[in-house]
């Protein structure tokens, strides 16, 4: 009997793997399930598969089983539940979540295993709630200090952002989820983001705008993309031909799906042929939004549909579309490998502490002000409404429903305890608001006193304290660090510059931790001791600053971008056009056209060339320990462009704590065909050192970090002559320099 039994069983298994589906087997190579699947599916399945269904999913294909695909934001959290067709928030009670650092915190830290950390962690929170693409992150590069999103991106370098996407998104991506890096490419603006057209010749956008994303595509090896609003060369970024042809699927050979940002279609022919995989977000024609058959309506449903059936369209595009759609899936949802996730754990709000400790930069630390001693400190007066006012909700599509937040007030409270009297004056009332989409922070910031009053009880506080700790900056409302729109100055809102510069007259002894995602004036920097560059920090926002204030964690970040003392310092604004002038495309179109006249003198590329001094540079971090620089050596003066170079150099503690350096390498192609920026970033490396420890650093130098765009071949060509390697602490602070030539 028992005989009998187990052939049986034997026999079913058989029969059942001899029946299931190649596409439903995960043993199978995933391009065979891909071609098995789309086999199977008819015409109308193939077009429902490329677009949405809701505000954030597309349908999969119920009859095959081939699940539905659901996306969330963002870079820097996962996004509440929404309605089906809305972007207000569901009110489900199960959807908070751990609100990390910004992505340019992120940058700061100049440490890829803190981007891993990154990825892996917000990863896991979206696969938890069972999310296969994660829209993020975001690495517009930092054209201008007004664009209202780079508080998302990664900083002003490509280098930077190639090394910090690529852990990123693999970090992500273990966990089954897509990244889906955004907004490819050339959103370097938020003002007219649907209309901008950048003008940007080919050797600045392979030396400048790409090279994070090829990094992402190659390297990260990215299961998705966005493509942005703007238009490039006449044609919308999210369908454009150059980008999502010819560059991404072309010459990078990527085989991920191309996703449009929400609504950044605006026809069919060019979705088809553009390089456009899936459709959500459309404000679709006649149909105002959130009709229930608006979807159909999508430019990609039944349009294209029926240009397929009276012969407009063929299914090549469509099967091309599918098979990206389905790889996608099969790496995602029909992954049945991949691991559970998590939410809120104690690792994930130990990984946002962590990176925001490595983020927070020192900016200046005059009398060594910090860290703040509390064995002689005994009152603390911590001023600005950034030390009460919550973070995590607002500024776009990155707004969180956060499980909590904690304040830069709570944060320094808690970890001082009776060490020290802590006062607190606001100051100013910037902005009392704490709503995003139906998610509300629960704050409840109004104040009705006049600002003289505020600012006599702020300067009051300060000239009664030892340490007077100013928390100011940016917020996430609009024109200051928000998305749809940019900043219309570089300053400090709320009259913060001069009640900065009135507590300083009245107590010398005053920090400034300054809360924003991009770069602000600062003209008082010579009136105050010290100065944090905080970052938006997420829901550990207050015990991160509290570990850097008091000392317990030692800086260790580094500028992203150029903290420029003026607009006169932006090649974007100074030679370039921002935010562009109008026109009228090939099609009719009302555009704005930006030409990007500055060319690759973006960031520091500029200030070397017009030899300008900005208020910090790029690079720029200081520590509560001090490094020493050795002499650089390098293993030959002499090579070929096939050759590796390896430069090395002693970097010592010369402090009396532990502390963490970046060195950095840059490079210099001291006679050129063309002309290139006076050096480049083209190495870095964070070291963690000891008392009186010494490190050797050391660098490779391959053809890559020699070479430039040659726009007239359309390939990256190392001319040979004289180079120069330059270490260093920043881009301003070279440390050391040596020659080299390549035949
Ligand atoms: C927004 C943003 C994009 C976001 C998407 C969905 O407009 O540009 O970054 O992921 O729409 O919210």
């Amino acid at each position: 009997m028992k005989k009998l039994f187990i052939s049986f069983i034997a026999g079913i298994s058989i029969a059942a793997s001899a029946t299931t589906p190649v596409y439903l087997d995960d043993s199978k190579p995933i391009e065979d399930r891909v071609e098995d699947a789309l086999s199977r599916m008819t015409l109308r399945e193939k077009i429902n598969i490329i677009h949405a269904q809701s505000k954030f999913s597309a349908p999969g294909v119920p009859r095959l089983g081939i699940p539905e695909l659901w996306c969330t934001d963002g870079p820097m959290g996962v996004r509440p539940e929404v309605l089906w067709d809305e972007w207000d928030q569901a009110r489900w009670t199960n959807d908070s979540c751990t609100a990390f650092p910004s992505l340019t915190a992120l940058a700061a830290t100049w440490n890829p295993e803190m981007a891993e950390l990154y990825g892996k962690s917000i990863g896991a929170e979206a696969r938890f709630r069972n999310k296969s693409v994660l829209l993020g992150p975001g690495i517009n590069i930092y054209r201008t200090p007004l664009n209202g999103r780079n508080f998302e991106y990664m900083g002003e370098d490509p280098y930077l952002t190639s090394q910090m996407v690529v852990p990123y998104v693999q970090g992500v991506q273990s966990n089954g989820v897509a990244a889906c890096v955004k907004h490819f490419a050339l959103n370097n603006n938020e003002i007219n983001r649907h209309t901008s057209n950048p003008i940007v010749d080919d050797r600045t956008l392979y030396e400048i705008y790409l090279p994070g994303y090829k990094a992402a595509a190659q390297e990260g090896e990215a299961w998705s993309f966005m493509g942005g609003y703007n238009l490039f060369r006449g044609e919308h970024a999210s369908y454009n031909p150059i980008l999502m042809n010819q560059i991404l699927k072309g010459e990078w050979g990527w085989d991920g799906a191309v996703i449009s940002d929400w609504g950044a279609v605006h026809d069919t022919r060019t979705a088809v042929t553009g390089g456009l995989d899936m459709e959500f977000g459309s404000w679709t024609n006649g149909l105002t939004n959130g009709q229930s058959n608006a979807y159909d309506n999508y430019f990609l449903a039944n349009p294209y549909y029926n240009g397929i059936m009276d012969g407009t369209y063929s299914t090549d595009e469509l099967d091309d579309k599918v098979r990206r759609v389905l790889r996608l899936t099969f790496r995602t949802s029909m992954n049945r490998n991949k691991p559970y996730g998590a939410m809120g754990s104690d690792e994930h709000v130990a990984a946002c502490r962590e990176i925001g400790g490595e983020g927070v930069v020192l900016l200046q630390n005059r009398n060594n002000l910090l860290p703040l001693n509390l064995d002689k400190i005994k009152k603390i007066a911590v001023i600005g409404e950034n030390a009460i006012k919550m973070m995590t909700v607002g500024g776009g599509s990155s707004s969180l429903k956060a499980r909590y937040e904690i304040t830069p007030l709570d944060g320094l409270r808690k970890r001082v305890g009776d060490d020290a009297e802590i006062t607190y004056a606001r100051g100013y009332v910037g902005d009392p608001s704490g709503e995003y989409n139906g998610v509300v922070t629960g704050q409840d910031l109004n104040d009705s006193r006049s600002p003289e009053e505020l600012q006599a009880e702020a300067l009051k506080a300060a000239a009664e304290a030892d340490v007077v700790l100013f928390f100011g900056g940016l917020n996430k409302s609009n024109h200051q660090d928000c998305e749809d729109t940019d900043r219309e100055t570089m300053d400090l809102p709320y009259g913060q510059n001069e009640l900065i510069k009135a507590l300083a007259a009245v107590n010398p002894n005053i920090a400034v931790i300054n809360i924003s995602g991009t770069g602000v004036s600062m003209p008082w920097t010579d009136n105050v001791a010290s100065i944090l560059q905080a970052w938006y920090l997420g829901n550990e926002t207050g015990n991160t600053l509290a570990d850097i204030l008091t000392g317990d964690v030692n800086p260790s970040g580094k500028l992203p971008y150029t903290y420029y003392a003026s607009l006169d310092q932006v090649g974007a604004h100074k030679l370039g056009e921002y935010p562009g002038h109008p026109s009228i495309d090939a099609l009719g179109n009302e555009v704005m056209d930006i030409p990007y006249n500055e060319g690759v003198f973006v960031g520091y590329r500029f200030i070397d060339k017009n030899k300008l001094k900005p208020t910090f540079p790029f690079g720029h971090g200081l520590s509560y320990t001090d490094f020493t620089y050795g002499t650089a050596t390098i293993d030959k003066t002499e090579g070929t462009a096939d050759d590796t170079f390896t430069v090395t150099i002693p970097v010592t503690n010369t402090g009396s704590r532990e502390g963490k350096e970046t060195v950095q390498l840059y490079i210099s192609d001291l006679k050129a065909s063309v002309d290139r920026p006076v050096k480049e970033l083209k190495g870095f490396k964070k070291v963690s050192l000891k008392p009186g420890e010494t490190a050797t650093v050391s660098f490779e130098i391959g053809r890559d970090a020699l070479s430039f765009f040659d726009a007239d071949k359309h390939e990256w060509v190392c001319e040979p002559g004289k180079f120069e390697a330059l270490v260093g602490a920043s881009s301003a602070d070279i440390r050391s320099k040596i020659n080299f030539k390549i035949k």
